[in-house]
């Protein structure tokens, strides 16, 4: 099998140090390009400002967050508050994404059961841990693929929205994990994706990594969802997520409301892949998820250029919450699950 490049990864240089290297997603498709990473400022606003994005992807910026933190605090004397201090840090770049938080607590349990050990024995198992993050995460992934191929029928349009691709992971992607996995089985599968006004993750992202594997894609604008539909042009919806509730009410990228409304008018089955991860056990309905807002100049600055009066007032709501009553299912690595179903996860 060939290996996954992996869209962020920790760079080893020695047991003790090295930097988190990354695919700056801000200038893709006119670049592929990498950054380097090294230290927690840089990574606050490599997450900030979508250098790296998507839910689990930022998760892992937050794993090595935490390991600039120990780096950077190596001659501490009260090392583990430290540490903990710049991880609350990086955990306030953005705050919708649990996956973000998650990570970050992994790796501060790391440092908690080892506050005995010394500062350097500690930066080696850090390093360790956000090693095996990421490659537990493509792992994740491919099983949601598989789970998630079983609901695509034979020869399937899937619309999508955002990118909850490889590019938002570490590597194969969560919703286009499963179009990937479907794609094995069947060549005739086609994608529709949406742009994703603002930051256009769609456009720039999605149909970059799907026709790069050879996936017949076709790009629409966010408002003609429901026009394809109603002309029986789409099959099924897969997007991923940035939270979930314990009740299956779950946050995406702006947008995902409206689609899953277009697609149960439609009786449209509407999905979303995401990882255990994704899930916040410590919320029961999506009223509790704290929803970003961004700046405005998304909205009104298109290619350096304003597109719009500076008279105008604008609001720019980064996610929005789709209730469990929309979603037919919620693709995990466990398995699919009804949204009412999902707090199973956390029952032993
Ligand atoms: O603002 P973004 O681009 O980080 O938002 C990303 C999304 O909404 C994705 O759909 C979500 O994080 C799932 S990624 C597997």
């Amino acid at each position: 099998m060939t290996k996954i490049e992996k869209t962020i990864e920790w760079i080893k240089q020695g047991e003790t140090e090295g930097f988190s290297r990354m695919i700056d997603q801000t200038i893709i498709p006119y670049e592929y390009k990498k950054v380097d990473i090294k230290t927690t400022k840089d990574m606050y606003d490599a997450i900030k400002t979508m250098i790296v994005r998507g839910a689990p992807a930022i998760g892992i910026a937050g794993a090595h967050g935490v390991v600039l933190a120990a780096i950077e605090n190596k001659e501490s004397t009260d090392f583990c508050s430290d540490v903990k201090k710049q991880a609350d840090y990086v955990n306030s770049s953005r705050p919708t994404a649990v996956n973000l938080h998650w990570a970050i607590q992994k790796q501060l349990e790391v440092v908690e059961k080892n506050k005995d050990k010394s500062n350097d024995e500690i930066i080696k198992l850090l390093i360790e841990n956000a090693i095996k993050l990421e490659d537990e995460d493509i792992e994740i992934n491919k099983k949601i693929g598989e789970y998630g191929a079983s609901i695509v029928p034979k020869g399937a349009t899937i619309q999508t929205h955002c990118n909850a691709g490889a590019l938002a992971t570490v590597g194969y992607g969560t919703a286009l994990g499963v179009v990937r996995s479907a794609f094995e089985k069947d060549k005739t599968i086609k994608v529709f994706a949406d742009e994703t006004r603002p930051r256009g993750q769609g456009a720039r992202l999605t149909t970059y990594e799907l026709t790069r594997d050879g996936i017949d894609t076709t790009l629409i604008t966010d408002g003609m969802s429901a026009y394809f539909m109603n002309k029986g042009m789409i099959d099924v919806v897969i997007v991923g997520a940035d939270r979930i509730a314990l009740n299956g009410d779950s946050a995406n990228k702006i947008g995902t409301y409206m689609l899953a409304i277009a697609a149960k008018y439609h009786n449209i089955p509407f999905y979303i892949a995401a990882p255990k991860s994704t899930i916040d056990p410590n919320i029961k309905t999506g009223d509790e998820i704290v929803i970003e807002l961004r700046n405005k100049e998304e909205v009104t600055i298109i290619n350096d250029k304003p597109i719009c009066t500076d008279k105008v007032n604008v609001i720019n709501p980064g996610f929005d919450v789709t209730p469990a009553e929309l979603i037919t299912g919620i693709i995990t690595e466990y398995g699919i699950f009804k949204p009412d179903e999902i707090h199973k996860l956390f029952e032993k």
